[in-house]
């Protein structure tokens, strides 16, 4: 029996050679060997237990906002949470929580608790994808980041059991949170907010939406390429080293930010990469600052 056809025994549905661009907002990558977007928690331990078994390699996949997919076959199962989306709002008192599930997108979660009159979230305003891909990045801006929200997290443990951890039991840092890279599926989180004026949600979000100005608009990209390192900015680095407007293919780094390299059409993975590594040595020669990935990059082992 194929791998794909031991998969479906455990009653999720696969699906093979999925075409990888469009499922990525930088829009690279070639397909996927089996697909699968579980609709529940039992199915997704199911099939993770069913290809732990077999033993083809797992990717995990959130909103696809801040990944690059390879050119060719990308083997094994890739799993995307984006089928488990449900929100529970326990709002009976001043602290508000939000039970999300992985696959809710963070922009709809951003807006809705806005329009609940709920604060907390404001500092995501713009950053798309998923909730469960913004846990394992601890996505963030302005010094704020998702971690400081989640109050629990839900996942599938790398021996198959589902284990969920309260704020205490788990870490996070700028951009990095060490649950995710230990080889856990998110199920859900809970995020903890509070209730506030209109008013003083609308200019908290403004704050935010403004720091976000000098970003590309209307381009396909994974968001900013690199980590800042501790006390300067990474795009203001490449600025300066004279990576804006770089071009490899149909990649380039924007000339509006320097940490963004965009696909203005028909770019490729090696493209992108190509940038990055060529950003990173640039950086590096000229300040000695080894500027660390921000982007995941998906590759076959
Ligand atoms: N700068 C330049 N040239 C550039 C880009 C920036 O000189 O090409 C300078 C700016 O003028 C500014 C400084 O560098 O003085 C910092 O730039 P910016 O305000 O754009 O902030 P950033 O550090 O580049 C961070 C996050 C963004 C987030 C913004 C706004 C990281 C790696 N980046 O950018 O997050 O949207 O702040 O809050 O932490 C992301 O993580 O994907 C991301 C986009």
């Amino acid at each position: 029996m194929s791998a794909a056809e031991l998969l479906r025994l455990s009653g999720c549905e696969v699906e093979l050679h999925k075409p990888l661009a469009n499922m990525s907002t930088l829009g690279v990558g070639g397909t996927a060997e089996i697909y699968a977007e579980p609709a529940s928690q039992e199915s997704a331990a199911a099939v993770i237990s069913a290809a732990r078994r077999i033993g083809i390699p797992i990717h995990v996949l959130g909103g696809g906002s801040n990944v690059i997919f390879p050119d060719g076959l990308l083997e094994g199962l890739l799993l995307s949470s984006r089928g488990m989306s449900g929100i529970v709002w326990h709002e009976d008192d001043d602290c508000v929580r939000a039970e999300v599930q992985a696959g809710v997108s963070l922009p709809m979660l951003t807006a809705e608790s806005a329009r609940r009159g709920l604060s907390g979230l404001e500092f995501a305003f713009g950053i798309p994808g998923t909730v469960g891909g913004a846990l394992a990045g601890n996505a963030g801006a302005g010094g704020r980041s998702i971690g400081e929200r989640v109050l629990s997290v839900t996942s599938i443990e790398p021996d198959d059991s589902i284990a969920e951890r309260r704020s205490g039991e788990f870490s996070y840092s700028y951009r990095s949170f060490p649950l995710a890279a230990e080889g856990r599926f998110f199920l859900s989180c809970v995020v903890s907010l509070e209730r506030a004026s209109a008013e003083s949600i609308e200019s908290e979000t403004e704050r935010f939406r403004a720091a976000r100005a000098n970003q590309p608009k209307g381009m396909r990209s994974a968001g900013c390429s690199f980590k800042n390192p501790p006390g300067d900015s990474a795009g203001r680095l490449l600025d300066v080293c004279g990576c804006k407007g770089m071009s490899r293919g149909g990649a380039a780094v924007s000339e509006r930010h320097a940490n963004f390299i965009v696909n203005c059409g028909g770019a490729s993975a090696s493209d992108v990469i190509f940038l990055m590594e060529e950003c990173r040595r640039r950086v590096f020669e000229r300040t000695g600052i080894s500027l660390e990935s921000e982007i995941k990059i998906f590759s076959a082992d």
